[in-house]
Formats: structure tokens, C-alpha cells, sequence
């Protein structure tokens, strides 16, 4: 207790405590962004899986919304108006919140309250999956080229890939920014190829099809880290649910400590 006097109005320090967030039960907290009923929640804490800033939690913990809460090693996000789409983008629309020359973009597509913004890039003559999210240090743990998502791609290209393109695919190739990092490469039928990349460079996939001679003529993406749907209709989002930002979560993670 400092020696202010704590009934006195409008001082600065009534100010600072009435804006910062109550403590809550940290069952509560889990179970408002869906990690499991209370009950459940309180079970996880019990078994040691829940960590809240770095330590592991015990029952009775109180947290507030600036805590860094951990399941089974994924951060989650506490943010109560935090959300996080999954588009499939048409080709034609550009991968930004806004664009100058008056072209679709991809956040016209999602609902507009709270504000999203894409997480990275597809071209935009690219088609599939693509994340938007208010959530900045997911975003920021999604692009960062020391975390690199796995991201999977099908492409339609000119000719049909034989095996020496594909082992050269999945070797790397020089690209005129440097080389490419070991990638999974697949024929799935005449001349169409999976491709699954870490790398979030410009242009990736089509640079790398070029160079082993086999020119894209139509690209999706069809999977981020764990996280695909054949059903999602292109055009159509759909909001992520709890069980698979955790999933997203996992695969950072999984990404930076093999790296
Ligand atoms: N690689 C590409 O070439 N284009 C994309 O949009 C994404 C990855």
C-alpha cells in the first residue's frame, strides 16, 4: 500500500488498475478459448501439461490475458477477441489487407470485425490455403525464417517431371537467391507434382519447377503445417478452432527445435 490516498478521484493510479485485467482462474481461461471444460482443464493442469510464463502451473493458478500460457508445449492464445481464418483464395485476389489499384484482396473475403491481416503470401495467380489472423505472435512464429511451417503445394506444370527432376527438386536447386532447402517432391499423375516446402521465398515453387525445366501453369496450396481442408471451397473461410492452433503451435515448434 503506498501512501496515496486510494479514494481520491481520478488519480492516475485508479486509472492504470481499473484498465488492467482481473485475474482469473486459469480452468477458466482455458476453458474460454476452448482447450476443455473446466473439469478438463483442471485435469490437464493436474498432469503437469499446462506451463504459465515458463514454469509448470499448479491448480489455483491466476492468470491474466498478458501471461504466456503453454499446452503441452503450444502457446496459446489468450487474446479474447483473438481469431484466425483459414481462406482458400481464388486465383485473381491479391494477398493483402489493401490495395491501391482497387483489386480484390484476400481480407474482403473474411468477416471485417476484428481486423485481420494475412499471414504471408501466395501470389496472385496462386490459388488454396491461406491464414489470416489479429494474432501477431502467430503470425510472427507462422513467417519467421527461423520457425518455416512445412507448406505443401500441387502443381499443374508443362511436361511431365521425370525422376531425375524430381530427386533434383527434393536435393535443392540453385535459384538466383541461392540454393533451395531439401524439399519433399511427388508425382501425383502426368504432369502434376506435389511439392513441400519450409521456405517462404518469393515465387518458390514456380522458380524451382522452372529451373528443372517444367513451368507451372496452375499452383494451390493445399496444406499449412497440420492444417488442410479439401471441403473449403475456394473463396469460402472458415474460422480455426481451438484443437488446430494448438496443432499449429505443435508444428512450430516441432520446426524450430529440428532446426
Ligand atoms: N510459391 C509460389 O511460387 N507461389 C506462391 O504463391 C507460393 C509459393
Amino acid at each position: 500500500m503506498t501512501g496515496t490516498d486510494r479514494s481520491e478521484p481520478n488519480s492516475a493510479n485508479d486509472e492504470i488498475e481499473a484498465e488492467s485485467p482481473k485475474p482469473e482462474r486459469l480452468q477458466k481461461i482455458m476453458a474460454r478459448v476452448g482447450i476443455g471444460s473446466r473439469r478438463v482443464s483442471e485435469g490437464y493442469i493436474e498432469e503437469g501439461r499446462v506451463f504459465v510464463n515458463g514454469k509448470v502451473a499448479t491448480l489455483g493458478d491466476r492468470v491474466t490475458e498478458s501471461d504466456e500460457i503453454a499446452f503441452d508445449g503450444a502457446l496459446i492464445s489468450t487474446m479474447p477477441d483473438s481469431v484466425t481464418y483459414l481462406l482458400n483464395k481464388p486465383v485473381g485476389v491479391v494477398t493483402t489487407a489493401s490495395d491501391p489499384q482497387g483489386r480484390r484482396v484476400v481480407v474482403d473475403l473474411v468477416p471485417d470485425d476484428p481486423r485481420v491481416f494475412p499471414v504471408g503470401r501466395l501470389d496472385m495467380d496462386t490459388e488454396g490455403l491461406l491464414l489470416l489472423t489479429n494474432d501477431g505472435q502467430l503470425a510472427h512464429r507462422l513467417t519467421h525464417p527461423s520457425f518455416g511451417v512445412e507448406k505443401e503445394y500441387l502443381a499443374h506444370v508443362d511436361g511431365d517431371p521425370s525422376r531425375a527432376a524430381l530427386r533434383r527438386l527434393r536435393e535443392g536447386v540453385e535459384l538466383d537467391d541461392g540454393p533451395t532447402h531439401p524439399a519433399k517432391a511427388s508425382r501425383v499423375s502426368a504432369g502434376v507434382v506435389k511439392l513441400t516446402i519450409h521456405e517462404g521465398r518469393n515465387r518458390q515453387v514456380r522458380r524451382m519447377l522452372e529451373v528443372v525445366g517444367h513451368p507451372v501453369l496452375r499452383l494451390a496450396r493445399t496444406r499449412i503445417g497440420p492444417i488442410a481442408d479439401p471441403q473449403l471451397r475456394p473463396g469460402a473461410s472458415r474460422k480455426l478452432v481451438q484443437s488446430e492452433l494448438i496443432d499449429l503451435q505443435k508444428a512450430v515448434l516441432e520446426t524450430d527445435s529440428n532446426s
